[in-house]
């Protein structure tokens, strides 16, 4: 049977409080939360390898090679101090040029025109701390000079010297190619858990949709199978079983149903017959009246039977049906207003539903004046309203009128006679559309029927 309450929305929503606090958080669907699992301690491990390269690693060999450049440099600054004339000079600067990389220029005389102080930027402080314990000169550093190049300007004592190094002198290429490499297998690592992840919920999802679509009494799509993970599998049999023992289950139901009913028929009949022939004294009338309202429980019995039958779902226009009831009931004398509006094609089974809403309507016919049928579609489903403007239900019976044989009127008090298997019978179709009937106050007054079937 069909839980109505059991919502999308309620299934999707989750639990207040803290914990739910947290949960809401979380990606709601499977796919999410498995990726999450998977793309979590990958990133986490990432960071914290990518943390430990950069304090070791990285750290060191800046420094290392901060110190090799100043070596470098002070190994230049002392041979220039030695070196005798200009003619020397200008060989030890092309040298260095030809085997250090550094293309160095003396500006004699020349002075460092205000005090520096390295910046935040890590290899300025640890080039200057470099330069500092090598050189023992006052010096300045720009790491913004030109492209990939870094000047430092050192005061000798004669003049200015201005050494202008590569920056791939100074740092280490290889940390970008880690963090390349790190970025790169996060996406490949990602990419391969997507593709997977999906193939591993499709079953999943294609279980619900084939579970819902029995629910709304709906046959399964042709294309569904046992597929995926072993557990997956596992359910899908378990839903098959179930679903096969649900339908055995519903037809002896209504085989044992139709049976009785009609094998009630015949005795019935023979009674009826043989009541004929007793005179009408006033007994024999009263016996006559009840032999006429056991059969009519009877034919309801067994409508009621095949209904449930061998009826397959089909898209059907419910406007188109609605019409169809509405004018049945007109030629019957009732007056019968309908009002339709958009796209009302449902997958049902069109014979139980216009038995369902007949009901509807020969009830609201039997108490009321005037019936009004709506029908609209809502949210995932679609409605049609029976509004009457006749006595009403008291809202305390509301749900008791759908039981079988229920008869507000009592069983005696006939208001045009019924047997009591309307509503139930009604309620049934829906149900086994996946829908439901419940009953409100109409604003003409009297009694709402409101049929609710999913889409
Ligand atoms: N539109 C209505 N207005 C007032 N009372 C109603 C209305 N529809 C149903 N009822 C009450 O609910 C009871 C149950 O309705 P239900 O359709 O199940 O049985 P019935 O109409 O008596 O018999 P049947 O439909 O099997 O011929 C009715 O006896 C009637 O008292
Ligand atoms: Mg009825």
């Amino acid at each position: 049977m069909a839980v109505p309450e059991l919502s999308r929305a309620a299934l999707m929503q989750p639990r207040p409080g803290p914990v739910g606090a947290v949960k809401r958080l979380l990606p709601r669907t499977l796919f999410g939360r498995a990726l999450l699992i998977i793309v979590t301690p990958v990133v986490l491990l990432q960071v914290v390898a990518t943390w430990i390269f950069y304090d070791r690693h990285w750290d060191t060999m800046t420094h290392r090679l901060a110190h090799a450049v100043a070596g470098e440099v002070a190994m230049v600054v002392e041979q220039l101090d030695r070196d005798a004339g200009p003619e020397e000079r200008r060989r030890t600067l092309e040298m260095a040029a030809r085997h250090m990389d550094l293309i160095i220029t003396f500006e004699p005389g020349g002075r460092l025109t205000e005090p520096w102080s390295p910046s935040g930027n890590t290899l300025e402080q640890t080039l200057s701390r470099a330069i500092d314990e090598r050189v023992y000169l006052p010096h300045s550093i720009d790491t913004r000079v030109a492209h990939e190049w870094i000047e430092m300007r050192i005061e000798v004592p004669d003049g200015l010297l201005s050494v202008m190094s590569p920056e791939r002198r100074l740092y280490s290429s290889t940390t970008y190619i880690f963090l390349l490499w790190m970025v790169g297998a996060a996406m490949v690592l990602f990419a391969i858990a997507i593709i997977f992840m999906r193939n591993q919920i499709r079953p999943i999802r294609r279980l619900a949709a084939a579970a819902d679509s029995f629910g709304k009494g709906r046959d399964l799509s042709p294309s569904f199978r046992l597929e995926g993970a072993a557990e997956v599998r596992q359910a899908a049999a378990a839903f098959l079983m179930m679903r096969e023992r649900l339908k055995r289950q519903i037809s002896q139901r209504t085989e044992m149903l139709a049976g009785v009913s009609h094998d009630l028929r015949t005795p019935l009949t023979r009674m009826k017959l043989q009541l004929e022939m007793f005179g009408d004294e006033p007994e024999v009338e009263e016996l006559k009246a009840d032999v006429v309202e056991m059969q009519d429980m009877i034919d309801g019995y067994l409508a009621f039977a095949r209904g449930e039958g061998t009826e397959a779902p089909v898209p059907v226009d419910l406007a188109r049906l609605v019409q169809d009831v509405a004018a049945g009931a007109r030629r019957d004398g009732a007056s019968v207003e309908v009002e339709t509006g958009g796209d009302l094609l449902v997958q049902l089974r069109p014979n139980a539903v216009k038995r369902c809403l007949a009901n509807l309507v020969n009830n609201a016919r039997r108490h009321a004046k005037h019936v009004r049928i709506t029908a609209a579609r809502a949210a995932g489903v679609v409605e049609v309203l029976v509004d009457d403007d006749g006595p009403g239900i008291p809202a305390a019976v509301r749900d008791e009128v759908f039981k079988p044989f229920f008869r507000l009127d009592g069983p005696k008090g006939r208001a045009g006679g019924g047997v009591g298997l309307g509503l139930t019978i009604a309620r049934d179709v829906a149900r086994s559309h996946g829908g439901d009937i419940h009953l409100q106050e109409s604003p003409s007054g009297g009694l709402r029927a409101v049929l609710r079937l999913p889409v």
